[in-house]
């Protein structure tokens, strides 16, 4: 039987161990990880992929690209389907640090809890990738939607990063510590925080008595986690009135979603999965 091989595309210097465990456990028997790759070096790897199987096999071959710098990844990810052309072309997937896989799970099961349009989302230290793709999503499902960051330049690029691919418009806030970020969440009903590993964002003073906000979601999972007084392992629980979402209880559905996708990409020779496929996956399996 002809093997489904994974050639993982990382934007950093080595490849991602994340995505090569969850590329086995989404059904590839092989996964082929390259790491520092960019535009001008992919030609070569995507034509690997695409001119040695025929038809009936091409599917049996996809690419994943990842790495930490959404981005390099979206730059990345359009070379690769620039040098795709007629049948001589795999399917892909984008998911730069689980950008897509953990926005999309997260915000799936935000909508799933209330109905996000028309109310007031910030997206705490959104100018990571994860962030980067829930900005997005929330505001694609309606939400007015604002970006923080420590360095007002950083908010402003992660905004116009955002509308130059999707067409919304995040507003940039600075907020460089505890008070200025619970400011930015005053007239919020939102919180979805965003911000790096085992940095804590809000404490629970910043966010119990704010009567506006009705959902929060966390997706760092290393203590001390985003939001202090949420535990990571909850999932639309209850506290002080809102619902709250932790990372871990977001996870489950990240990895079934990222597994499902995986092996969406070896069911036909054609698929693209980013941030709009993903998300409508989410949005079922949530
Ligand atoms: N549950 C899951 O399965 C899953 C999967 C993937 C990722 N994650 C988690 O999702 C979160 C976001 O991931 P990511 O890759 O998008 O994050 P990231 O790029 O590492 O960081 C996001 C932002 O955090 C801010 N930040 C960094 N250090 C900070 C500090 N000391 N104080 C305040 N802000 C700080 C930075 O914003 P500024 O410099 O602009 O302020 C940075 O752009 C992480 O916690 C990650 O572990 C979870």
């Amino acid at each position: 039987m002809t093997k489904k091989l994974l050639f993982l595309l990382d934007t950093d210097p080595a490849p991602s161990v994340f995505d090569t465990v969850v590329g086995y456990d989404g059904g590839a028997d092989h996964v082929i990880g390259y790491g520092g790759v960019t535009p001008a070096n992919v030609g070569a790897l995507v034509d690997g992929a695409i001119f040695t199987r025929g038809p009936a096999e091409k599917q049996f071959t996809a690419i994943f690209v990842g790495g930490g710098n959404m981005a390099a990844g979206e730059e990345l990810f359009e070379a690769v389907k620039k040098r795709f052309f007629g049948n001589f072309r795999v399917s892909a997937m984008l998911d730069s640090n689980g950008s897509n896989t953990t926005a999309g799970a997260t915000v799936a099961l935000l909508a799933k809890a209330k109905p996000l349009a028309g109310k007031k989302a910030v997206v705490l230290a959104g100018t990571g990738p994860v962030g980067l793709r829930a900005a997005a999503l929330l505001a694609k499902e309606g939400a007015e939607v604002a970006i923080t960051s420590r360095v007002r330049q950083r908010a402003e690029a992660a905004s116009k990063a955002v509308k130059d691919r999707f067409g919304v418009n995040p507003k940039p806030i600075e907020a460089f510590d505890y008070e200025a970020r619970a400011a930015a969440i005053k007239g919020a009903h939102i919180v979805f925080a965003a911000g790096a590993i085992g940095v804590q964002l809000l404490e629970p003073k910043h966010w119990q008595d704010n009567s506006n906000i009705e959902l929060i979601a966390d997706c760092n999972a290393q203590p001390p986690l985003g939001v202090g007084g949420v535990e990571a392992t909850d999932k639309a629980k209850e506290r002080h009135g809102k619902i709250v979402i932790g990372a871990l209880g977001a996870g489950g559905l990240k990895l079934k979603l990222h597994r499902a996708c995986i092996g969406q990409l070896f069911e036909r020779a054609d698929r693209v999965l980013d941030a709009e496929e993903i998300y409508a996956q989410a949005k079922a399996m949530a």
